[in-house]
């Protein structure tokens, strides 16, 4: 592991021999690390080049993609220009071996293979009892699931130099150990606070940082207080829940995620999957995991859960209520007497609306007639709003 630059905050380390005392260390602090060894004499720890992997791994089944971040700009062109159909991210079924000889054929490909459940034959080899993890399932976990410090569910990532995925946060609240394989990959971290410079629609900042030169992307982390590491293969980053975070492959590489405890407070955990995305929850969800302002945290939680389930006349309305109760809370509660940071001009509810509002999109209880009738209006309303895009668009 390399810092890119001496000037900027350095990433702590620890040996993986050492966790067993460090270890409360490691995950109370809720600061990134770099882990060396957590693998050695596993199967993880010693696939380190693609020609072992191949051998290994080479007729694992696996999707290969698009690169999403391009899929999700697609997406947002589409919504401005007033399109209806969002683009479903274009994933083919293939072997790995296929895989890795398409980025040998074509180095500059955007297709990768992310976020595959990792497969049975490396678990079944995988030890992590140095953090506390005793069990491992391939696949993501369910974001709204009971969560354990002890559990973990696993991916796997496999993409070719000048790859991306760009920077983002997971909203699924666990802390992350993402284990470089083989290959290095260039990971950038922001903590959840800076999140308002990095100027998100939902969960994506808008930041392009795999276009940025050197010079430029250390202007953004002095900038935005972030901190940036060239992971390298055999060691394991541990990335806090809700942190920003762009991973760049700066070789053909590949790596596995093993996603972990997080968030715990059942408000907290509820507003995962039941508000909208901005910065504003982020940090109230990923504050109720800071002891210094946990019970501050735990009562906003509490009270946007509350909001969130009260009626409305239209989800564009349940959206503007909450996002307005929402910086409420997150003022009073992390900011008590200082100015909130100014949101960024592209979360204004005006754009993206219809895909922030999906949160809300629940039609109204009672008798089927009356469901009806609210269904309806929605659709007439979103005709309208996207006609208007597709009118202002051509005009
Ligand atoms: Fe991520």
């Amino acid at each position: 592991m390399t810092s890119s630059r001496h000037d900027q905050p350095v990433i702590a380390t620890y040996d993986a021999a050492d966790l067993p005392a460090r270890r409360d260390e490691l995950l109370e602090r809720r600061q990134p690390a770099v882990i060396s060894g957590l693998f050695k004499g596993q199967l993880l720890g010693e696939l380190t080049d693609a020609q072992k992997v191949r051998e290994a791994l080479g007729d694992l089944q696996v999707m290969i993609g698009v690169n999403y971040i391009d899929a999700h700009l697609a997406n947002i062109r589409n919504f401005v220009q007033g399109s209806s159909a969002p683009i479903a991210i274009d994933k083919k079924p293939g072997l790995l071996r296929d895989y890795l000889d398409l980025i040998e054929r074509e180095p500059t490909t955007r297709a990768l293979t992310s976020e595959q459940p990792t497969p049975e034959r490396i678990l079944n080899d995988c030890n992590l009892g140095a953090v506390g993890i005793e069990k491992v399932h391939g696949g993501y976990g369910n974001p709204l699931a009971q969560r354990s410090a002890s559990e973990a569910h696993s991916l796997m990532f496999v993409a070719n130099a000048g790859n991306a995925s760009d920077l983002h946060t997971d909203w699924d609240g666990r802390d992350v150990l993402l284990h470089q394989v083989f290959g290095r990959k260039r990971i950038v971290l922001f903590p959840p606070e800076s999140g308002f410079k990095l100027f998100p629609i939902d969960i994506f900042s808008t930041v392009a940082v795999n276009a940025m030169d050197d010079a430029e992307r250390a202007a953004l982390i002095a900038y935005a207080g972030g901190i940036e590491v060239v992971v390298e293969a055999g060691q394991t980053i541990l990335m806090p829940a809700f942190w920003w975070h762009h991973v760049g492959y700066v070789d053909a590489a590949m790596s596995v995620s093993f996603r972990f405890g997080g968030v715990i407070d059942p408000d907290a955990v509820a507003l995962i999957g039941s508000v909208h995305r901005d910065c504003h929850i982020q940090n109230i969800v990923a504050g109720t995991l800071d002891p210094r302002r946990a019970e501050a945290c735990k009562a906003a939680a509490r009270r946007l859960r509350a909001a969130a389930a009260e009626p409305a006349p239209s989800a564009r309305e349940k959206y503007r209520a909450m996002r307005i109760l929402a910086a409420e809370c997150y003022r009073s509660t992390l900011l008590p007497g200082e100015h909130a940071p100014a949101e960024p001009v592209i979360t204004a509810e005006d754009f993206l609306d219809g895909a922030l509002c999906a949160f809300y999109r629940r039609p109204p209880k009672g008798p089927a007639w009356r469901q009806r009738i609210w269904q309806k209006r929605e659709a007439f309303n979103e005709a309208i709003r996207r006609f208007g895009r597709r009118l202002a668009y051509q005009a």
